[in-house]
């Protein structure tokens, strides 16, 4: 069996977390989400690994290369222009030739249980999974375990099944004609449900159903929060503590602190927490439940961190509260930078996601942050706003609004 792994596409609703990232990079506990699917997959034993890029796609050779140094099995395919999922299997198809193909999105979050099971998925067959809003995905219909049906996308609040492709798909070579005769969709993309639509016409697609919480598909900034959440509740048990943890520090629950990181005094860590190496928190510090700080990051004198991630090299030195919020790589929080997280109604957080304001369905939500962001002092986010890469807020402004990428922005009050 050949393994595909699509990594092309542009991740547009992921931004600002894709201004300078390929979506398959995206960290879960901090390793790239392709590298984690390369580990757990290449235990099946596929005969060659393709993987196919586009966008950004030096940056995840070089990563692939980082956490896979040996494997003479991997080829990358380039796409060159990211034309959609259809496009991108044609690609492998064509490179890699006769034989039984296992595809999948690399922009999925998996459990580890997932992984080995997908050996039993028949050929030709796809993988399912349950939500509670299908509208954004292939919706199928399935009977004694064929699929029947498949619908792209369907209006909001047709009344559809909750079952959807869940991106993961079985394919013998024999079946490239469909992949080829995929036409131009409404959202010009050659589109993967399209081909799986006419195949249905012809011979039985079996299907392999995912449990719940097993599976997500990062598409959207807060995916990526929860995927991760997801991940310390499976994968982080009991205490393991490399680092240097100073006396007079509280650590309560399931908590890792890697190698080279280092807890300063009086700090309070309420798990499931995971720290990467050569972080540095606290003096005073209080970190709550579901936080995650990777590689080379900081929390400094009297900070608050809850829910959210906080990507590598970056630093939140004193006095800042940030909660159910992504902090990218490289960006430095002004003293004060406050993220808000609810609503004074409760009611759930929206988001702009390219032009489209999403309910996500969080009663908490602070902000995206992008990498090399800066805030002033006394800067306050309100929830669910998005500030993008490069982004400088001047001091005392409350952020109401989305910033672009590069922005500076400066409000009435900045002091
Ligand atoms: P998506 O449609 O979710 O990814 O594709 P996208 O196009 O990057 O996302 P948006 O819509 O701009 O936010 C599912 C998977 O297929 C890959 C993606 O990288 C993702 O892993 N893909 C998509 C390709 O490899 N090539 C493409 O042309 C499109």
């Amino acid at each position: 069996m050949k393994l595909v792994l699509l990594a092309g596409g542009k991740g547009e609703r992921l931004r600002p977390l894709t201004d300078n990232k390929q979506k398959a990079l995206m960290p879960i506990l901090g390793e790239p989400l392709i590298c984690r699917h390369l580990k757990e997959l290449s235990k099946l034993n596929p005969e060659k690994i393709i993987i196919i890029l586009s966008y950004k796609k030096e940056q995840v050779v070089e990563e692939v290369k980082k956490c896979f140094p040996n494997e003479n099995k991997i080829v990358y395919v380039d796409q060159k222009e990211e034309k959609g999922t259809g496009h991108a299997i044609k690609m492998a198809m064509d490179y890699g030739g006769e034989g039984d193909y296992l595809i999948i999105y690399s922009d999925l979050y998996l459990s580890k249980n997932v992984y080995k099971n997908l050996i039993k998925l028949k050929s030709p067959g796809i993988v399912v999974t349950e939500v509670s809003k299908p509208w954004n995905y292939g919706v199928v219909k399935i009977e004694n375990e064929i699929i029947k049906d498949i619908k792209e996308k369907p209006k909001i609040d047709e009344p559809v099944s909750n079952t959807i492709f869940a991106g993961i798909l079985r394919l013998p070579f024999d079946s490239k004609e469909y992949i080829d005769n995929i036409k131009l969709s409404s959202r010009n993309e050659y589109e993967v449900t399209d081909a799986i639509k006419e195949m249905i016409k012809s011979f039985d697609i079996f299907t392999l159903n995912i449990p719940k919480n097993q599976w997500l598909d990062i598409g959207r900034p807060w995916d990526l929060l929860i995927a991760n959440r997801l991940a310390l509740d499976e994968e982080i048990k009991g205490q393991v503590i490399k680092g240097d943890v100073h006396n007079s520090v509280v650590i309560k629950g399931d908590v890792i602190i890697e190698e080279g990181a280092e807890i300063k005094p009086y700090t309070v860590i309420e798990g499931p927490v995971f720290i990467s190496k050569n972080s540095i928190i606290g003096p005073t510090s209080h970190l709550r439940p579901y936080t995650i700080f990777l590689k080379n990051s900081s929390a400094g004198y009297s900070v608050e961190v809850k829910g959210s991630i906080v990507m590598e090299f970056s630093k939140l030195p004193h006095f800042n509260y940030v909660g159910d919020s992504i902090i990218g790589e490289h960006v430095n929080l002004g003293a004060g930078t406050i993220t808000a997280n609810l609503r004074f109604d409760h009611k759930s957080i929206k988001m702009k996601v390219k032009e489209d304001i999403i309910d996500t369905e969080m009663e908490k939500l602070g902000s995206i942050i992008g990498d090399y962001a800066q805030t002033g002092i006394n800067v306050s986010i309100l929830p669910g706003k998005k500030i993008g890469s490069h982004a400088i807020i001047y001091p005392g402004c409350i952020v109401d609004r989305d910033v672009n990428s590069y922005e500076i922005f400066k409000c009435k009050n900045a002091l």
